[in-house]
């Protein structure tokens, strides 16, 4: 099943690639020409001519909040650029994981996409700095400091050089650990666990700085690993863990609150420069109002979504020692921060910011 949606995906972005090849009308960019060109083979109702329709790619579920706030985005940014402009959005990693999503947003393929951190900062170091353990006190500072902090123009142009720039923040909560078979009270249950991380090397250090050991891999292929006993659990936020019905099969939920690592709207750096100086502000006015949006409807939801599990089959840990999470974590921070100038360029202005 799982790799039949991974086959779909990679069908997806062939065809779009292929799409892009043969394309030739006057839209005004490559990754837009293209999009033009196939959506007329696609949509059953075609778009108005002149509407430029966008591909977004997102990896989770209809339900999520980030999907809510682009459905709403969509709809505005086209109202607000009188239909010169359409985002249609692909949920459920039917365009690929974001690690390939990521990939063809850069090469113009697609136009937009939501990742996790990790990615931009497979390019970029300064993205780092937000998959330390620990390093923002909670979701609230994380964002303050990223609306705020003059280093962000640095951090978010960084990527323009890769062909794409950051839209926007989003949140995506704080992580904790999910496990098959045992709940995690302190850093010594993790002794020997497999566990699965997002794909990056700061998270392969991490889990070894907690005993455990980091088996990276993309979202779609976590329910089965958990399943077929490739790992023993996963770490992410509540929100996913309900939507994505990992509780299925991984039932034990600890409450570690290690991680606040931001997803990011990212966008073809050439399909946001051909827009003019008038669409421009409604889409840069859009992010901003996102990145809010997706905060409130987040703490709307997690409490609910928390709730709704039926604790005969999943039990909730919430006494976590979290403490010997940051202690076994702090010499690995250290470390990292001192290693890596642009790394520490954030740190610092993280610290600035908190004076
Ligand atoms: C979170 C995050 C996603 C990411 C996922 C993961 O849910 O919001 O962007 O893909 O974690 O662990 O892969």
């Amino acid at each position: 099943m799982r790799k039949m949606k991974r086959f779909l995906a990679l069908s997806a972005a062939v065809m779009l690639a292929a799409a892009t090849a043969g394309c030739g009308n006057s839209a005004s960019t490559p990754a837009a020409a293209a999009v033009g060109s196939s959506e007329a083979k696609t949509e059953a109702k075609p778009a108005a001519a002149g509407t430029q329709v966008w591909r977004m790619a997102f990896n989770q579920t209809e339900e999520h909040p980030q999907y809510r706030m682009m459905e709403e985005f969509s709809k505005a940014f086209k109202e607000r650029t009188d239909g010169r402009y359409e985002i249609k959005l692909f949920p459920n990693e039917t365009l690929g994981s974001q690690r390939e999503t990521m990939e063809q947003v850069q090469s113009g393929v697609i136009e937009m996409s939501i990742v996790n951190n990790t990615h931009p900062g497979s390019v970029s170091d300064y993205f780092k700095a937000f998959d330390m353990p620990f390093v923002f006190e909670n979701v609230e500072e994380a964002i303050a400091f990223v609306k705020t902090s003059p280093v962000m123009d640095t951090v978010k142009t960084d990527t323009q050089q890769y062909g794409f720039r950051i839209a926007t923040y989003l949140p995506a909560g704080t992580r904790s650990m999910f496990t098959a078979k045992q709940p995690i009270k302190s850093v010594a249950d993790m002794k020997g666990l497999k566990i699965r991380t997002m794909e990056s090397d700061v998270y392969v250090s991490m889990m070894d700085a907690f005993g455990g050991s980091a088996t990276p891999m993309s979202m779609g292929e976590i329910y089965t690993a958990i399943q077929s006993g490739v790992v023993d659990g996963a770490e992410n936020n509540e929100i996913t863990y309900v939507n994505s019905k990992f509780y299925e099969v991984a039932p034990y939920w600890s409450q570690t609150n290690h991680l606040i690592v931001p997803d990011w709207l990212i966008i073809n750096a050439d399909v946001y420069n051909s827009l003019s100086d008038e669409d421009r502000a409604v889409f840069d006015e859009l992010c901003e109002e996102g990145l809010d949006k997706v905060h409130v409807l987040w703490n709307n939801k997690v409490d609910e979504l928390m709730a709704s599990l039926d604790t005969s089959k999943v039990t909730i840990t919430t006494d976590v020692d979290a403490r010997s999470f940051m202690a076994a974590i702090a010499p690995v921070n250290e470390k990292l921060v001192a290693s890596n100038p642009k790394i520490k360029e954030v740190y610092d202005a993280l610290q600035e910011f908190r004076k």
